[in-house]
């Protein structure tokens, strides 16, 4: 390894999905991820259960992180770990790690927040968006409009009043009997259904923000009304109901998404998180982007859900302006930015 490279170890822990990557003068080297799956069988993340099984995989994962990028420890010139938002617990033992790792080889530490880091994403390989830039980002905990004037400095229009796009498809997900996480099974079922098979209503919500939790009890209340009358309802209609549900969502978000890119003039478009992997949405956004001449970007699907290749290009934007933290950093379950 050149002496003079930067070589970034970038540490993901803030849910359920434990990650390392390494990045080599801002360009990916590795990027390894531990998906959990003891949270299966409960339907949703356990907390306590998430944070024990961070403790047992981050060790393989870094390890494994390192031999896929072909250096060895003490090439490594920094460490990056996410410190908000996220479960304390699990944040913790990223946290606790990556301090650990940055005293014994005496190199700096950059804490990164891990929905600046989903932005971000979209600067690890070409084609990059210019500035300004809105991004859409939409996970499991988040929805929000993000108005990017640079790499680090962004600017929320508008977000989620009340549930995030990603748990409304997982909360559906459940009510039709779909193991955890639903949301890439609603996917599945709605390219094979009809979009308009079934109507549910969009809250009017001001401004930028939305609102998601009257889209899930709609569904709720229609799904016990057709099931009083027809029991076999939900299997019989299960395409149908998943692509009905899938393009009302997606239409609430890009009815926001364009509302945003029309009041600031932007036409740099693109989504971000694990949202962002859903083909309906994906298919919207080029359709809305086509409409309205934007450029519109979209991430590969490895950078869509957690990982730690996007924490280490938040990392590598941070080192270039020397952004660094000390050990007394301490993670935050919510953090607007950091
Ligand atoms: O960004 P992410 O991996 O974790 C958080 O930061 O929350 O996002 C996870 C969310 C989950 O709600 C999951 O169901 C959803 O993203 N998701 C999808 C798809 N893939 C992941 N939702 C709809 N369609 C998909 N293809
Ligand atoms: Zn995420």
């Amino acid at each position: 390894m050149q002496r003079s490279a930067s070589v970034i170890l970038a540490i993901e822990s803030s849910c359920d999905e434990t990650a390392a990557a390494i990045l080599v003068d801002g360009k990916v080297a590795s990027n390894i991820i531990a998906t959990q799956k003891v949270h299966e069988q409960y339907g949703g993340v356990v907390p306590e259960l998430a944070s024990r099984a961070h403790l047992q995989q981050i060790v393989p994962v870094v390890d494994t992180a390192i031999r896929q990028a072909g250096i060895v420890k003490s090439d490594i010139t920094a460490v990056a770990f996410t410190q908000a938002p996220g479960l304390i617990g699990s944040l913790l033992v990223g946290a606790c790690f990556a301090k650990g790792f940055a005293q014994a080889l005496n190199i700096p530490l950059i804490a990164v927040h891990h929905m600046q880091a989903h932005v971000l994403a979209h600067f690890i390989d070409e084609p990059k968006p210019s500035f300004p830039f809105l991004c859409l980002t939409v996970s499991g905990g988040h929805t929000q409009i993000v108005l990017c004037r640079s790499h680090l400095e962004m600017e929320v229009l508008g977000e989620t009043l009340d549930d995030a796009a990603g748990e409304a498809f997982d909360k559906v997900a459940k009510m039709l009997q779909l193991p955890y996480p639903g949301g890439p099974l609603v996917d599945k079922h709605a390219q094979k259904g009809d979009p308009d098979r079934f109507s549910f209503p969009i809250p009017e919500i001001k401004g930028l923000d939305f609102s998601f939790s009257g889209i899930k009890t709609a569904v709720l209340y229609f799904l016990q009304k057709q099931q009083k009358d027809d029991p076999g309802f939900v299997a019989n209609h299960l395409d149908d109901i998943c692509a009905s549900v899938q393009h009302t969502i997606v239409k609430a978000l890009l009815q926001k998404l364009e509302k945003a890119a029309r009041q600031r003039g932007i036409k740099e478009i693109g989504i971000a998180g694990g949202v962002s992997a859903n083909s309906g949405l994906r298919q919207a956004l080029e359709d809305y982007g086509r409409r309205n001449g934007w450029k519109v970007y979209l991430p590969k699907f490895e950078y869509c859900t957690d990982n730690a290749a996007m924490i280490g290009i938040a990392a590598w934007y941070k080192l270039q302006q020397q952004q660094f933290t000390d050990l007394s950093a301490v993670p935050s379950a919510r953090a607007q930015w950091i």
